[in-house]
């Protein structure tokens, strides 16, 4: 149907035989792209599978002309994506929960909330990673070099050809009657494309090569100058990248200048400076010490008074009560959270009769406020020293009231006792 106003194709078309090389495949050249949409589905029709169409431009519906299937890659995305989300979830459980369970605060090692990030993560992670090796792998790449580019006729696809190419591997192939059956649809020209053996076969410049030779080498010299330097001593001082942050105009302490008529950079101390380490002189106040040992007293620049025991109940309340209780019985809300995860952890009972928290001078409480003991951590960062006596003072009307006897009411309320 078609050959007879194509003829001018067939002259400069000539099919070009490579005798030492096997067979590749064919190449058939059409006209237009309906007439290669055509010709797909007489290919696909006459059970083919070992083909594909090359044209400038997509055109529409040839999948379907050629029975293309659905690609596989979005089953192969979400595989990446469930592995990614079983994986993030038990590498999770692995290490929280199994091999290195961890007490914070009570809470419980294992929580399905708490993992909601890194599972999220590791779906994303691995989504991506299956969508984007899935997609090379399935489209066979990299790869630099294909058979039917030595064909001249095959180069045109980029500009003006519609190319059918039927690769000789296909089970259905034989020569003849597939080249018979790619003209029957309305080829215009036909064309063998074997393999290695053909003198005008194209290799890769030499000057590509050369290139990458060259430039791999070239990239490797940062490395080497890196490698030689860590192994060797110099006496030249290193190169600056940003000499203006290397070196600043500044005065450094005990160095000369002119500025001054005393000729020196060191101005001299302010007025009202204090040494270092004079400025917590106070060992009372600051560290709970009266000579050399804890104290039992109360230091001078605080007045005992209701405002400061409240003080002190309000910090307590605050910082302590967590743990050891309101009622300084060691039952906190922290402790009851553990135990309610099965731990038997528990703060320390500060009210007990006889116990140490009792017994202990007011200077070992200061310090144990300020500096910790084992397992509870200091509060010196969070509570200044004075609210630290405050605590002191709490702590020991706290003890009071759970150690009370009849003494400690006042003589004209005993009566109201029970
Ligand atoms: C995070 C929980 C927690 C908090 C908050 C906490 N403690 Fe403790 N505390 C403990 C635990 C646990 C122990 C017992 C440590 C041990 O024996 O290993 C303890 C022990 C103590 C002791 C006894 C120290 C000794 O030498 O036996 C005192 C006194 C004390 N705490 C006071 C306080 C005061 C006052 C506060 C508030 C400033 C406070 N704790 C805040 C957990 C806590």
């Amino acid at each position: 149907m078609a050959n007879t106003h194509h003829d001018e194709h067939h002259d400069d078309h000539e099919p070009v035989v490579y005798p030492d090389g096997a067979l590749y495949g064919v190449l058939a050249e059409y006209d237009t792209p309906g007439e290669l949409m055509d010709a797909a589905r007489k290919v696909r029709d006459a059970g083919y599978t070992e083909f594909d169409c090359y044209s400038p431009f997509p055109v529409h519906g040839m999948d379907e002309a050629m029975g293309i299937k659905r690609t596989i890659l979005p089953l192969i995305v979400f595989g990446g994506g469930v592995t990614g989300l079983l994986g993030g979830i038990f590498l999770q459980w692995w290490m929280n929960a199994y091999d290195w369970p961890w007490n914070i605060a009570g809470k419980p090692t294992w929580s399905i909330p708490a993992n909601v990030p890194i599972a999220f993560e590791a779906t994303i992670l691995f989504s991506v990673f299956a969508a984007f090796f899935g997609m090379w792998i399935l489209n066979k790449l990299p790869q630099v070099w294909h058979p039917f580019f030595r064909s001249d006729r095959f180069a045109r696809v980029t500009d003006d050809a519609f190319i059918l190419g039927i690769e000789a591997k296909d089970r259905r192939f034989d020569h003849a009657a597939t080249t018979k059956l790619l003209t029957d649809a309305g080829a215009i020209a036909i064309e063998d494309v074997h393999y290695e053996g053909d003198p005008a076969r194209k290799t890769m410049p030499k000057w590509i090569i050369a290139f990458i030779v060259g430039s791999t080498a070239f990239a490797l010299i940062p490395f080497a100058i890196a490698a030689k330097a860590r192994n060797s001593h110099s006496n030249q001082p290193h190169i600056h990248l940003f000499p203006d942050m290397d070196f600043q105009p500044k005065f450094k302490s005990d160095t000369a200048i002119d500025l001054f008529a005393d000729g020196r950079a060191n101005r001299g101390e302010i007025t009202g400076t204090v040494a270092r380490g004079s400025l917590n002189a106070d060992d009372t106040f600051y560290r709970g010490i009266e000579n050399g040992a804890w104290t039992t007293g109360f230091p001078k620049q605080l007045e005992i008074n209701d405002a400061l025991v409240k003080r002190g109940q309000n910090r307590y309340n605050i910082y302590c009560s967590s743990c050891h209780g309101f009622d300084g019985r060691g039952s906190g809300s922290v402790p009851q959270r553990v135990q309610a995860a099965g731990g038997a952890w528990q703060a320390r009972n500060l009210v007990e009769t006889g116990g140490v928290s009792v017994s202990m001078p007011n200077g070992q409480l200061f310090n144990t406020i300020t500096n910790g003991f084992n397992t509870m951590m200091g509060y010196a960062q969070q509570i200044p020293h004075a609210d630290r006596w405050a605590i002191v003072l709490y702590v020991r009307a706290l003890q009071r009231s759970q150690n009370a006897n009849l003494d400690d009411v006042p003589p004209n309320q005993r009566g109201s006792i029970r």
